[in-house]
């Protein structure tokens, strides 16, 4: 065993192809295709997907060797998401990563997706000192899939505090954006428009009420939805007229529901310390939120840099060498799952 090995983390869960090159905890390289093609499809085509991802894997593999300046023989393991994502492209990229593993002959580690969007907080970006959070930590997961408050215990102890009933936070952005006529991922393009908008709820968005620390958030999209119907009967230039109101507004309330429950979970477990992950927690709305509410508030707050925010493979390769470190590998036969069954407080 090396002390300090080098990971090498394969990302193809959905429709991103990413690989990354870390070393102990830092980074030596980290290339990503984003798949263009779904834009023009309202969302991911999953057939596409693998057929890029079979594409593009050997291009960015090729390229992740290249800037880390390595030879591949260097390479001390593999280790690739196997969890929850497409089925197809989570194929792709197994299979890809069992070929590395059994050519170099470099032990594989599985990596839960979920797990490594927490794990991406302990990258280390540059040589100046960075603080990681400490254990316990609770980590708001906010992405394409998933809207999770997850407790945080240690690397691979993880335990689920909070989930949403039916849609994720990234789903409602990308379904509302295409109610308004966006591309996918309509995510950023909210968030584009929102900036010279009002975000008053001036269109009386309704807040899901649900105990616990679970989320909701159809009722919103169902609303921006009839709303939308209603007023372009009256007025066929109402999304022109109000498409900045209307996303600043809705950007508003999803921001104010996440912050509400992380709040509670804050109170119900005493954990002042709190990480955001995930592709939607690249909005600057809602990291500036969270940040001017954690100064208020007393808490620690940790957020990581944009591209480590959506998928990456540097939280793969990250994840791979905090498991490296335990030992913890796989055998030549697992085989991925699209969905979030496997438990996150076990080292799966
Ligand atoms: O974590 P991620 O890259 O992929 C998944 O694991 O799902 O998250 C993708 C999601 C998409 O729904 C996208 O619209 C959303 O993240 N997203 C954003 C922003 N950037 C990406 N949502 C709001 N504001 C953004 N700036
Ligand atoms: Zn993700």
């Amino acid at each position: 065993m090396k002390k300090y090995p080098i990971v090498i983390g394969i990302e193809s869960s959905c429709d991103d192809t990413a690989i990354s090159l870390i070393k102990k905890r830092n980074i030596l390289s980290n290339v990503i295709i984003n798949q263009k093609i779904h834009r023009e499809y309202g969302g991911v085509v999953p057939e596409l997907a693998s057929r890029l991802h079979d594409k593009n894997l050997p291009i960015v593999f090729n390229k992740a060797i290249k800037y880390a300046n390595i030879n591949i023989y260097q390479i001390d393991a593999v280790s690739v998401t196997m969890g929850p994502g497409l089925i197809g492209s989570l194929l792709v990229g197994s299979s890809f990563a069992k070929s590395l593993s059994i050519g170099l002959n470099i032990p594989l580690i599985g990596i839960n997706h979920i797990k490594a969007h927490v794990l991406t907080h302990f990258i280390k970006y540059s040589n100046i000192n960075e603080s990681y959070p400490k254990f316990p930590f609770l980590c708001l997961v906010i992405s394409g899939g998933h809207t999770l408050i997850i407790q945080v215990n240690d690397f691979f102890c993880m335990k689920i505090l909070g989930t949403t009933l039916d849609d994720s936070i990234g789903n409602t952005f990308d379904k509302v954006a295409r109610i308004f006529g966006f591309q996918y991922p309509g995510g950023p393009i909210i968030e584009k428009f929102s900036k010279n908008g009002n975000c008053n709820n001036i269109f009386n968005l309704p807040t899901p009420l649900v105990e616990n620390l679970n989320f909701s958030f159809s009722g919103i999209k169902s609303y921006i939805y009839q709303l939308v119907k209603k007023e372009l009967k009256k007025d066929s230039f109402f999304l022109q007229n109000n498409i900045h109101d209307l996303c600043a507004s809705i950007q508003q309330k999803l921001t104010e529901i996440l912050l509400e429950k992380v709040e509670k979970a804050i109170i119900k477990t005493k954990i002042y310390r709190v990480a955001l992950s995930g592709g939607v927690s690249a909005n600057k709305k809602i990291r500036n939120m969270f940040i001017n509410f954690a100064n208020k508030n007393n808490w620690e707050i940790f957020i990581p840099k944009i591209e480590f925010s959506t998928d990456n493979g540097a939280m793969i390769a990250i994840s791979g060498v905090l498991k490296y470190e335990h030992k913890l590998f796989d055998n030549i036969d697992i085989t991925p799952y699209p969905k979030l069954v496997k438990e996150l407080n076990t080292s799966a």
